[in-house]
């Protein structure tokens, strides 16, 4: 029996049926991929992030806060995550935000933020896999193009993913 929570005892970000499974059947067979779950802070969603940027503790209220902020736009935020079937923690997450557009006769473009594969789990093609499913997603809830900002060292990556580089990126920071 598999000690992993099944997506019916969760509560989800957006329906699993759009998660497609040309990807999820490519996952090892220890791996499942979902969408968030409003209860994920207890199965290490924030120290997964945390190899890519700092992630400061924040309570279980102000994290199911934040997911309800999020579920309240509906086909806006498309979080997922691979968990371990044998410990039920997550090992790899991403999102994509879809952004209503005026131009292009009322466009969606959907952005990919915050993409994170656990140390121990690098290289094993998770980073494809949630990618392939983001792009999927924002392919299928009408975006004519998905984008993301990256650093140079991981532009190999998003290559083999199948982005181009395109154009360059400006911050102010507040
Ligand atoms: N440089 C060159 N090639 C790379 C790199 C890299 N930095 N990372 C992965 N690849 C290659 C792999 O070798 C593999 O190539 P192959 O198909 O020829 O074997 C291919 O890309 C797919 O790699 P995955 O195994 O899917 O990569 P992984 O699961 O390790 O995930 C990721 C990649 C997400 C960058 C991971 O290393 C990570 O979490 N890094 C730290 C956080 C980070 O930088 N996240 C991305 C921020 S940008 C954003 O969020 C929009």
């Amino acid at each position: 029996m598999p000690s992993f929570t099944p997506n019916s005892e969760l509560d989800l970000l957006f329906s699993a049926d759009l998660i497609p499974t040309e990807v999820t059947s490519q996952l090892g067979s220890d791996l499942h991929m979902r969408p968030l779950a409003k209860t994920d802070l207890s199965r290490s969603h924030l120290s997964v992030l945390s190899v890519l940027t700092a992630t400061p503790d924040v309570s279980t209220a102000q994290y199911a806060q934040a997911f309800e902020g999020m579920r309240a736009c509906p086909n806006a935020y498309f979080t997922l995550v691979i968990v371990n079937r044998n410990t039920d923690q997550i090992v790899g997450v991403g999102c994509v935000f879809i952004e209503q557009k005026f131009i292009r006769g009322l466009g969606k473009v959907g952005h990919i933020e915050d993409i994170a594969v656990d140390k121990s789990m690098q290289g094993r093609k998770l980073g494809l896999r949630i990618i392939n499913a983001l792009t999927t997603i924002s392919e299928k809830v009408g975006c004519y193009k998905t984008i993301l900002n990256c650093s140079d060292s991981n532009i190999p990556f998003y290559q083999k993913c199948g982005f181009e580089k395109k154009e360059n990126e400006m911050a102010l920071y507040h």
